[in-house]
């Protein structure tokens, strides 16, 4: 699938969570002060709402939606899940090679609340973390594989991909981002499996959950590659099967579970593809799912039918951010004015949370973008800086972004 001003609003001092661990499910918005209308005198209480709403359309920005900020708390907290969510977009891919171990560590230890990731099948049936179809652009796979530079990931073996180097193409692109040198010989970077993400998630003080992407579902692309793979397209579902089993083995999904016995949505699935959600909500219905859209979709299908469909399919739907926003260059003063209008979706985000809809929209970097996501009442977001993220829902600390990479070994 191709896909592809200057206000301040008062937010309450947050605690930062240990983690968003199964005990706890943060809703990060639960305590702002300008939902607590008791606070405030009965006889002013009508003029403070009206200098709420319009103060920041006085500013130049856009009107706040409390309604809609509320109703996805509480949507959220019944799906279980933290609110508003920091999903960190292939790791803290900001920071390091996405999709990469350094990347998953790092955005762990900063305590986002999920980890995302794009999966691919191997042609031993490895589920492996990497997103692009296309491996020449990050891998050196000119160099290991010539004569099979344009094959993909499910026309390799797992132990073939592990040969290849998915870290230097990091500190070529953005050497002023990687200090430390993700290279061959400094700290040679290999292409993850599944698993590995668990282990990662699970291993330190902060256990973040997994946000998944089942990618190129090997059944989807029976098309000839020559000089790649012979074998015969998969049977239909068995990405899906081999994901499940996996996370089922691996104890973070079970197959039968009492609804209140969940604390913490663990495992989230993801998708442009309305089949595989179809498949995945077959084989683990108690995951919740978010159906992906973006501006093709859109066009496509029209709002209201991806509504219904994500409401057929799972739990929430997946706008798009703006394209500027993958520009870490961009600032305040880039955003196109009026920011709301040219983002029908986020205006739309009173009717996702009307349809029972939690929002997530994709995928968030820039801070002036972060902010205007959260203030027409998205549920959370995706983001390549979870770092930046986090400080603007108020889950700052001191954290020192040269302690943590020692921490974790970098
Ligand atoms: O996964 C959420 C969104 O970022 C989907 O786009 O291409 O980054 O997987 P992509
Ligand atoms: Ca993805």
């Amino acid at each position: 699938m191709c896909n592809h001003q200057g206000e301040t609003i008062e937010r309450r001092s947050f605690a930062i969570p240990n983690s968003a661990s199964p005990a706890t499910i943060p809703n990060y918005f639960e305590g702002i002060q300008v939902f607590q209308p008791l606070m405030i005198p009965r006889k002013t209480r009508f003029l403070w709402v009206v200098l709420l709403l319009t103060l920041p359309m006085a500013c130049g920005g856009p009107t706040i939606f409390p309604g809609s900020l509320l109703e996805g708390g509480k949507l959220s907290q019944k799906h279980h899940i933290p609110h508003p969510a920091i999903i960190a977009h292939r790791g803290a891919s900001y920071n390091a090679p996405e999709g990469t171990r350094p990347a998953y560590l790092l955005a762990r230890e900063l305590g986002v609340d999920y980890l995302e990731l794009d999966l691919q099948l191997t042609r031993d049936n490895a589920l492996v973390v990497f997103h692009d179809e296309d491996l020449k652009p990050k891998t050196n796979i000119e160099q290991k594989f010539p004569s099979r530079k344009d094959c993909q990931i499910s026309d390799f073996t797992w132990d073939e991909l592990q040969q290849l180097d998915i870290g230097s193409w990091f500190n070529e692109k953005y050497p002023d981002r990687a200090p430390r040198l993700f290279e061959e010989g400094a700290h040679p970077l290999r292409i993850l499996k599944l698993e590995d993400v668990i282990e990662i998630a699970q291993g330190g003080t902060h256990t973040p959950g997994l946000y998944i992407e089942l990618k190129y579902p090997p059944d989807r692309h029976p098309d000839d590659r020559s000089g790649c793979s012979n074998a015969p397209p998969r049977p239909s579902g068995s990405f899906e099967r081999v994901l499940v089993k996996t996370l089922e083995k691996a104890g973070w999904i079970k197959s039968v579970v009492n609804n209140s016995e969940i604390q913490f949505a663990r495992v989230i699935f993801e998708s442009f593809d309305p089949k595989s959600l179809e498949r995945l909500k077959a084989l683990a219905p108690n995951v919740p799912r978010i159906l992906l859209v973006d501006e093709i979709m859109v066009k496509n299908h029209g709002w209201e039918a991806l509504i219904e469909r994500a409401r057929n399919l799972g739990v929430g739907i997946g706008p798009w951010g703006s394209s500027w926003a993958s520009d870490p260059n961009w600032s305040r003063e880039h955003a196109p004015k009026p920011y709301r209008a040219i983002r029908p979706d986020l205006a739309l985000i009173g009717k996702f949370h009307d349809a029972e809809l939690i929002v997530h929209a994709w995928t968030i970097n820039d801070e002036w973008e972060m902010d205007e996501v959260l203030k027409s009442g998205a549920d959370g977001f995706f983001t390549d800086r979870p770092m930046q993220a986090l400080a603007i829902v108020g889950r700052k600390d001191s954290r020192d972004i040269e302690k943590l990479w020692k921490k974790i070994g970098y």
